[in-house]
């Protein structure tokens, strides 16, 4: 998702500079360009080789290196930059960059970028605290600096506040929005993701394999593009997506409440989720007891929540559903299609393997309402969502 974008990192000397190799890692698996610039106390808490092996470019630090800025000069790592990421940043280079000091090679780099800067500091809670730091991160936010906020728990001081520097995936996704045209912005996206539970006691309920990955990363790319995205969930493992609304819901009937709550404000509908078709007649308050011979149980029909939706929908409202198939794909897909009035329909195969249920991959086919349809091949989710959502960006452009 990052593939032709080069961002560069500035590492500064705090203890959470060892993190930093992690979101290294990251970007390059996402498939950016990394550049490093570490400052002089960086170098004390982790080692510029690791840091230059992962990123596969010579790190950045000392400004009159004679070899280095004759290969890349600090004015050029400035210019490439499409975003620079200070992580972890430190009181020192808070202060330092709300004051335009430019005293080393990452403080001239930033002074001299015009790419957005996100800042990531990590310290000791007295010292983030203190009103002058505080005045400093608000002097950079002012400026248009992304700040992502420390997390609370215990610090490496062991004393216990905030200073931890934020989750990863929370400095990633900051990174993800901030290199992401906003061409949702404005637009309101409701997305159903995961599985359903529907009981028959207090602990044992029908469901399916869902996990909800393909809904999640609807929600994700969706709100990357500054859509106002609303989640509706069922029970998953997964970490919300940042800045989404999210809904959890367990049954197929709560689902179809919260949703028909929603729908009206809708622009896009995208119903992700493997909502349960049936569900059992009565659910016993207590665990059934385990007797001699079969136990049979009633089940009824669950309402189908995008025909509903199809037969509802407002002028201009984009509705998108997904058709997940063992056989029979296409044919199957498009009589969905027709039956619930979609603008599209997602044809998910099933069979084929790194395709469907719990993969983080997805081999999917789009299909229109004028029977033209997109093979796409078996690509990451995050991907798939890209592809879902340029064409829903297409359909909102034409009405
Ligand atoms: O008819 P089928 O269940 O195969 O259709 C799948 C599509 O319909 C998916 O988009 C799913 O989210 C949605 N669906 C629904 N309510 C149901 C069952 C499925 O909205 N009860």
């Amino acid at each position: 998702m990052l593939d032709g974008k080069t961002i560069v990192l500035g590492v500064t000397g705090g203890i959470a500079a060892y993190k930093a190799a992690e979101v290294v890692r990251s970007f390059v698996k996402a498939g950016a360009n990394v550049q490093v610039v570490m400052t002089a106390n960086a170098r004390q808490f982790v080692s510029p080789l690791t840091l230059q092996t992962l990123s596969g470019q010579p790190v950045c630090t000392d400004l009159f290196d004679l070899g280095l800025e004759s290969q890349i000069g600090h004015i050029q790592v400035a210019r490439a930059a499409h975003l620079i990421m200070v992580i972890p940043a430190t009181a020192n280079i808070i202060a330092k960059m709300a004051a335009g000091i430019a005293d080393d090679y990452l403080t001239t780099v930033l002074l001299a970028a015009t790419a957005p800067i996100v800042v990531c500091p990590a310290m000791n809670v007295k010292m983030y605290e203190n009103p002058v730091v505080q005045r400093n991160l608000e002097t950079l936010r002012q400026r248009g600096c992304i700040i992502v906020e420390p997390e609370a728990g215990e610090l490496a001081c062991k004393e216990e506040g905030t200073g931890r520097l934020a989750e990863l995936t929370t400095i990633l996704e900051t990174a993800h929005r901030a290199l992401t045209p906003g061409s949702l912005a404005g637009r309101r996206v409701l997305v159903s993701a995961g599985p359903t539970w529907e009981a028959f006691d207090p602990v044992r309920y029908i469901s399916n394999p869902s996990t909800g990955k393909m809904g999640y990363a609807l929600a994700t790319v969706a709100a990357r593009r500054s859509a106002e995205v609303h989640l509706v969930s069922g029970p998953t493992y997964l970490h919300p997506p940042l800045g989404v609304h999210l809904h959890r819901i367990v049954t197929a009937l709560q689902m179809e409440e919260c949703i028909t709550g929603l729908a009206r404000d809708m622009d896009v509908i995208i119903m992700a989720a493997a909502v349960g078709d049936y569900r059992p007649a009565e659910a016993s308050p207590h665990k059934v007891k385990k007797a001699e011979g079969d136990l049979w149980v009633q089940l009824l029909r669950n309402p189908d929540i995008l025909a509903g939706l199809g037969q509802r929908r407002r002028d201009g409202q984009v509705l998108v559903g997904f058709a997940a198939e063992t056989e029979n794909l296409v044919e199957n897909a498009m009589q969905k299609l027709t039956q619930k009035r979609l603008d599209f329909i997602v044809a998910n195969n099933l069979v084929n393997p790194g395709s469907g249920f719990g993969c983080d991959t997805n081999e999917v086919k789009i299909i229109r309402k004028d029977g033209s349809m997109d093979e796409l091949p078996r690509m990451p989710k995050e991907r798939v969502a890209g592809e879902i959502l340029n064409r829903i960006e297409s359909l909102l452009a034409s009405t």
